[in-house]
């Protein structure tokens, strides 16, 4: 028998460094107005040189472990999903296991871009409702400052650092609340190239050559990004519904990955989904990849943007390409 999942806890950490586009505009070729109109970003926060992802990724956990109500020994899942990992190895979740001293866990991470987050959600129920663990957390971290060229206004002007986090816990008492209803994954490797970091890894090794032309930096082809998006979102979003049996005028909130004002609007005019049922908050951190919807869920959760018994949607796309919707009772 499956056991029942809820989420518990949330959590989120931001850097307390503001980058404005006004501040951009100093060092790059680009006008707080062209930022805003094409994207809905005014500011985004930047890690310190001294803080890495996994300490991002471990402030949100201290935080969501806290709303959770439970200690870090009762942690029995570490996932983290991240492209901006402390190292290639060992996995970003096993130094946030170190850093919160959750000894009992099982640690790895997930790399599925802006996806990683729900990717992760979807992991860790299917842990906790086949009986293998009792408590998940799952985080969605990203210090894209440290991978982004900072003298390309294609991609400076659009990312950020920071991390959101939330426990997936056994229900026991089968509450019906904050209870995962469905899930949509997909993924189209045939479209790697168009938003990447060539360089870095076990296919271009990074030499002082290529180092110059900075390959190991975010590459992104906008425009084709933008139209598999819009399509791969809707798709998602539409697919999880139907998986529940429901349709969008049952949708209290709307949690999209937060890349692109644009883009989310372009949803939901096609979806037929007010603003007011939509959670947007990337004109304060810009798009900050895995970490985004996480953050996001955070602060409706805490803010009582999203209330018991609402229906919350959560969708997201990224590199990969790579796709992802969740259906909750909240
Ligand atoms: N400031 C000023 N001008 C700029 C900037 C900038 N920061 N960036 C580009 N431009 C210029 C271009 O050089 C171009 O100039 P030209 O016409 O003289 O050649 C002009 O603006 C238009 O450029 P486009 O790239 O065609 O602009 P577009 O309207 O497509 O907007 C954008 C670009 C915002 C990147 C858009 O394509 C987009 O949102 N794409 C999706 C990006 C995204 O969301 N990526 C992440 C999703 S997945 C993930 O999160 C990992």
């Amino acid at each position: 028998m499956s056991i029942g999942v809820k989420i518990s806890g949330t959590g989120s950490y931001l850097p307390d460094k503001i980058l404005t586009n006004e501040d951009l505009e100093k060092f790059v070729d680009t006008s707080d107005e062209w930022i805003t109109t094409r994207t809905g970003i005014k500011e985004r926060r930047i890690a310190s040189d001294t803080q890495s992802t996994s300490d991002l990724a471990s402030a949100a956990a201290i935080d969501a472990m806290s709303d959770a109500g439970i200690k870090s020994e009762d942690v029995d899942l570490i996932i983290v999903a991240t492209i901006s990992p402390d190292a290639f190895f060992p996995s970003t979740a096993c130094y946030v296991q170190k850093n919160i001293g959750a000894i009992n866990a099982l640690c790895f991470d997930v790399s599925a871009a802006c996806s990683g987050f729900l990717y992760a959600m979807q992991i860790a129920e299917n842990f906790i409702s086949s009986g293998q663990r009792k408590h998940a957390l799952i985080i969605g971290a990203e210090k894209l400052s440290s991978m982004v060229d900072w003298e390309d206004r294609n991609t400076c002007v659009l990312f950020g650092d920071g991390a959101g986090a939330a426990i997936l816990s056994a229900d026991e008492e089968n509450g019906n609340r904050r209870q995962i209803l469905s899930s949509v994954l997909g993924s189209d490797g045939r479209q790697t190239d168009i938003l990447h970091v060539p360089g870095g890894g076990s296919a271009c090794p990074i030499t002082p050559e290529n180092a110059d032309q900075k390959l190991n930096a975010i590459r992104m082809q906008g425009r084709e990004v933008y139209k598999y998006a819009v399509n791969a979102m809707r798709k998602a979003a539409e697919n999880v519904l139907d998986k529940s049996g429901m349709n969008v005028e049952d949708v209290n909130k709307l949690i999209p990955h937060q890349a692109n004002l644009r883009i989310i609007e372009a949803i939901t005019d096609r979806m037929g989904i007010s603003s007011e049922n939509t959670f947007v908050n990337l004109d304060k951190y810009g798009n900050t990849s895995a970490a985004a919807v996480a953050i996001a869920l955070d602060e409706a959760n805490k803010s009582q943007a999203i209330k018991d018994g609402d229906i919350v949607l959560l969708v997201a796309f990224g590199a990969g390409l790579t796709w992802a919707s969740c259906l909750i009772k909240w």
